[in-house]
């Protein structure tokens, strides 16, 4: 059946250009100039509209077992959720712990995702235990499982942590097979050193979780893995979740050389601060105890983010979406900061969320569309099959209304959480109308999608490298 969604304006990769979009079956078929497509087909009505390729969010953790508890989303509601808000591809992280295997952690992942998930997904692999059999697993995952992405935690001893002798052999693999680094790049063993001191003064409040992991922590490591990567053969290196300045200035030193080393940040690090959220009375911080933290908003990182994404230095956003509830999920840490479940949810607000920073004059609609869609498919090889409106790609678009308004609440949404981290957000613009593959989802506030009809989908190499 064929499409076409007709009268809007599409974002490219140069910017934005009138055109009508006419979608065969599961795929983009071709793109005319307005008033060149031939009658016939069914008519989408994009007067006024935005046409963009449908996002993808390539950092999140659905029902991911962590901090003594699950992520709250389902990928059956996390999905939905992300579908409504215009994201019509994920990649979630399928985990390895020391001790276990590789394989088995990803059969796992397979299997929790099998029949639920409402939009395309593919899968990063997090090696919690880097040793001989979980390397030979990386070649094997690389070349026939389509999981070219591999997560380090450089944080959390004794969950994820792997030493710097781990990582720099992981990194040599990498280089070998040609797979990409995402490293969690915080100082975890010092980290654990300022939170045993601050509890032991009876600092036990949330804020006190973003002040025991200062920013010179996450510099630092930023800059040691920038380090080893090099030691590395220029492995490829993609530092997750940067929040602060001082690791910023490390990406950018680095790319400055000319390096294979790129970041992404998180609505959150863009907007929310330690002392308006983290730090709000009571136990209610605990909303946005996530790892890396919110940063002191008297400090220049939101400024410097945002600066960051506009020159690349910054090159995706992604949600690090890893909900939880107050209720007896994030409670686990009254009395002690330390036990909160660490995570934020905001998968289904990114595409409005970044979209404010149109309207606000900090970026421009194009790198919007880069940093939400176009790069991280071709950062995590999805491209060109997602990412763009292109004829031959996947019929994945968004239309979206820069003259709608976007409420956030928790009365509204649809993730799987007790709370919003963005209760009372108005953004000026919405989501109207979600095709995945070529079926509309989700249009003018109504959701026609399903669980299950979402696929895998293997990726290829990075195509992002210099
Ligand atoms: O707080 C966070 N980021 N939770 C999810 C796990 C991770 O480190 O990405
Ligand atoms: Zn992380
Ligand atoms: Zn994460």
């Amino acid at each position: 059946m064929s499409t076409l969604i007709k009268g809007g304006t599409v974002i490219g990769p140069t910017g934005p250009y009138p055109a009508d979009v006419l979608v065969d079956g599961e795929t983009i078929a071709a793109i005319f100039a307005p008033g060149r497509a031939p009658d016939g087909p069914d008519v989408i009505d994009a007067t006024g509209k935005y046409v963009i390729p449908g996002a993808i969010d390539a950092h999140t953790h659905m029902q991911m077992p962590f901090g003594g508890t699950e992520a709250s989303d389902t990928f059956d509601t996390g999905t939905r959720a992300a579908a409504i808000g215009g994201t019509t591809t994920i990649i979630d992280f399928a985990i390895q712990r020391y001790g276990e295997v590789v394989q088995d952690g990803l059969a796992a992942w397979h299997a929790k995702t099998a029949d639920q998930c409402h939009i395309d997904y593919g899968f990063h692999m997090i090696v919690g235990g880097v040793d001989d059999d979980s390397l030979k697993a990386m070649d094997q995952l690389v070349a026939s499982e389509g999981i070219t992405s591999f997560k380090l935690f450089m944080a959390y001893p004794g969950v994820f942590y792997s030493d710097d002798g781990q990582i720099l052999r992981a990194m040599q693999k990498a280089r070998d097979n040609g797979a990409l680094i995402m490293m969690h790049a915080e100082n975890g063993p010092a980290i654990d050193v300022l939170v045993k001191q601050a509890l032991e003064r009876g600092e036990t409040d949330p804020v006190f979780h973003g002040l025991t992991r200062p920013q010179e922590l996450e510099a630092e490591a930023t800059s040691r893995a920038i380090w080893l990567a090099s030691v590395a053969a220029d492995c490829p290196l993609y530092i997750v979740h940067l929040s602060a300045s001082k690791a910023l200035e490390q990406v950018k030193a680095a790319r400055d050389l000319g390096r294979n080393v790129f970041a992404e940040t998180c609505p959150q690090y863009l907007y929310l601060t330690l002392e308006d959220q983290l730090g709000a009375p009571g136990f209610d911080g605990a909303k946005w105890v996530c790892s890396t933290p919110l940063r002191s908003k008297h400090e220049s990182h939101r400024a410097d983010l945002w600066q960051g994404l506009r020159t690349n230095d910054l090159s995706v956003v992604s949600t690090d979406h890893c909900p939880f509830c107050m209720k007896d999920q994030k409670e686990m840490g009254i009395g002690d900061f330390s036990k909160i479940p660490n995570g934020i949810g905001s998968v289904e607000h990114r595409v409005d969320l970044l979209y404010q920073g149109v309207v606000d004059g900090k970026l421009s609609l194009a790198r919007w569309v880069e940093t939400i869609a176009t790069t991280p498919a071709r950062m995590f090889g999805m491209y060109p099959r997602k990412g763009i409106i292109a004829p031959g790609s996947d019929a994945d678009i968004v239309l979206y209304d820069p003259n709608g308004r976007t409420r956030i609440s928790v009365e509204t949404h649809h993730m799987n959480m007790d709370y919003s981290a963005w209760e009372g957000w108005e953004i000026d613009g919405k989501v109207d109308t979600v095709l995945s593959r070529g079926e509309v989802i989700a249009s003018g506030g109504e959701y026609t999608g399903r669980a299950g009809r979402g696929k895998y989908v293997p990726r290829g190499l990075s195509d992002y490298l210099v």
